[in-house]
């Protein structure tokens, strides 16, 4: 089956690849799409199942080709779950002045438990079935920023997971890539094909 991959980032195409390597999908992304590239859907859901959905749907008819998509971000337990579907929207700036501004917030906070959640949606624009893959991640921030690359990938340099003692910044991607949010959701959507199940059929 020919699938396309609804992101233009590099290290999230190659993690999904690499991770769907073993299936019979044939994979394609914006970046093979030269005329993609400007290409934009407005992330307006309220939930990662919304926003996955909406990314995947709206590539998927455009293609008229079954299309993954994902939605992912930060959820801090004692801020009720901010900054969640708006990780990536609620500050204006860099990545280590936004990591900075959590810091911030949490300043005198007690209770440092976060996740790292992440949704991973199939959408069959034949048979409009959409199939949903979630993964998530605990760990906690910790007082600063942690990692020599602090410009590094969003939130990578203030997110401890749980049994470890360094950042993802500090774990590095390549292994932060064998344990991820995103990774367990890839890995259902690869166990489900490899079952032998149908992504685009009801179940
Ligand atoms: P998106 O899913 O690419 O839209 O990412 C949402 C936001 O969550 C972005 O601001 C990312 O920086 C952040 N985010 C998602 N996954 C990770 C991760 O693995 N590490 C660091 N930040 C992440």
């Amino acid at each position: 089956m020919n699938v396309f991959i609804a992101s233009s980032n590099e290290g999230k195409i190659k993690e999904i690849k690499a991770i769907l390597a073993d299936t019979s999908l044939n994979l394609s992304s914006v970046l093979d799409r030269g005329d993609l590239k400007d290409f934009d859907v407005e992330e307006t859901g309220k939930t990662f199942q919304d926003n996955a959905l909406l990314k995947a749907k709206a590539y998927a008819q455009l293609l008229k080709m079954p299309t993954i998509a994902d939605d992912s971000g930060l959820e801090v337990q004692s801020l009720d779950g901010f900054p969640s579907v708006n990780s990536n929207r609620w500050f204006k700036g860099t990545a280590s002045e936004r990591n900075l501004a959590l810091l911030d917030l949490l300043k005198n906070e007690g209770n440092r438990q976060a996740r790292f959640y992440s949704v991973i949606c199939f959408y069959d624009p034949n048979t409009k079935v959409a199939k949903f893959f979630e993964g998530e991640i605990k760990g906690k921030i910790p007082l600063e920023q942690r990692g020599s690359k602090i410009e590094g990938f969003g939130y990578d340099p203030i997110f401890i997971p749980e049994g470890f003692e360094k950042s993802f910044a500090e774990l590095g991607t390549e292994f932060k890539n064998t344990i991820s949010h995103r990774r367990k959701a890839l890995l259902k959507l690869s166990q489900y094909v490899l079952q032998g199940k149908r992504l685009g059929q009801p179940e």
